[in-house]
């Protein structure tokens, strides 16, 4: 000790989202998602115990970490210390790369690759569910960006049944997403935690959403084994605009569109009309991410790109599960000295 041990995930999109919890302590979701891991955007985060220090330091893409931050991943590393019984403080630097000043979600990206090399630098190897497990207790979404491809999300009656589980399917090597940023990423969002918390204690859909879920579930995996695309993708999109109506009509409103999102889902219903693989998805913000195929990816892209508001439009094949990128340890510190 201390070992340093550098981890990677990447993000990943849900096809039917998790929007809400049913314990905030465990971070226990409401119900079960689906998502695809995606490999164009990743997060890198490095894990240093060090028993000189006297609290745990964060910096994330170079810059010093918010208090607010910090807290959440301390606390995050409180679960890793508790497991391991290793008291000492950790030095954390993690770093996105996702398009430029994207505002897009890190979160399931940051706390799979945390939770890979916050147990691997305590000498600590778990298995996936394991890591699953303790990825959400970070962050919901984080569960899924431990594997690659297609993950599901299990409710379960227990802390240790709810994890994410990969899903296979024959679409895993064509499927894309293209990802459309709107306004740069400035625009101001509300986080998802305190957003999906408001909408299950205020909107009269938020019911009627819980009650959506479990069928999205089973239509979209039975389209995953059956390798419908169409189907997944008409799916995928009404589950989304079904989340984001229970989150407008939360009190007050959570509205995350801006006129360009509604260009963008304009764009991509003319699209599909003409024949091409194209349906919409967004999260907790204003970026629309296109569910497609390979061969009708780049003319997506180009076509996306053109409409006023968008500031960067990404490619996205499955990416993979996350993964120990780089392991140094006091010894091979030495011994290359
Ligand atoms: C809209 O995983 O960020 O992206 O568990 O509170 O950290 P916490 O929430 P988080 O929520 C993700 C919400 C979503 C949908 C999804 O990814 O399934």
């Amino acid at each position: 000790m201390p070992d340093t041990v550098t981890a990677r995930a990447c993000a990943n999109i849900a096809l039917v989202k998790y929007w809400g919890k049913r314990d905030a302590l465990q971070n226990l979701p409401s119900a079960g998602s689906l998502s695809l891991t995606l490999a164009a955007l990743s997060t890198e985060t490095t894990v240093t115990y060090d028993d000189a220090l006297e609290h745990d330091i964060l910096e994330l893409d170079g810059v010093v970490a918010s208090p607010a931050d910090l807290g959440r991943t301390s606390a995050f590393l409180d679960l890793v210390r508790s497991a391991t019984g290793v008291g000492i403080r950790a030095r954390v630097t993690s770093r996105n790369e996702f398009p430029t000043a994207s505002g897009l979600a890190s979160s399931a990206s940051g706390y799979a690759a945390l939770a890979l090399a916050a147990t691997r630098a305590a000498g600590l190897t778990l298995t996936e569910r394991q890591l699953s497990i303790l990825a959400r207790r970070g962050s919901g979404s984080a569960a899924r960006s431990v594997f690659g491809g297609f993950a599901r999300m299990r409710t379960g009656s227990t802390s240790e049944e709810a994890y994410a589980e990969p899903v296979a399917s024959p679409l895993l090597d064509r499927i894309r997403m293209v990802v459309a940023v709107v306004g740069g990423g400035t625009t101001k969002t509300h986080a998802s935690r305190d957003a999906m918390e408001h909408t299950a204690a205020t909107s009269p859909f938020y019911n009627a959403w819980l009650e959506l879920v479990p069928r999205d579930l089973e239509a979209a995996e039975a389209a995953l084994a059956a390798g419908d695309l169409e189907a997944l993708g008409h799916i995928a999109e009404a589950n989304a605009l079904a989340m984001h109506a229970s989150a407008m009509t939360a009190r007050p409103a959570i509205f995350y569109w801006q006129p360009t999102t509604l260009a963008l889902h304009n764009e991509v219903r003319g699209l599909r009309a003409c024949g091409l693989a194209a349906w919409a998805t967004m999260d907790a913000g204003p970026h629309v991410k296109v569910i497609t195929n390979d061969e009708d990816a780049p003319t997506l892209a180009m076509r996306l790109k053109d409409i006023e508001g968008v500031t960067a439009v990404t490619i996205s094949a499955a990416g993979p599960p996350a993964s120990v990128v780089d392991t140094v340890s006091p010894i091979s510190i030495v011994s290359l000295g």
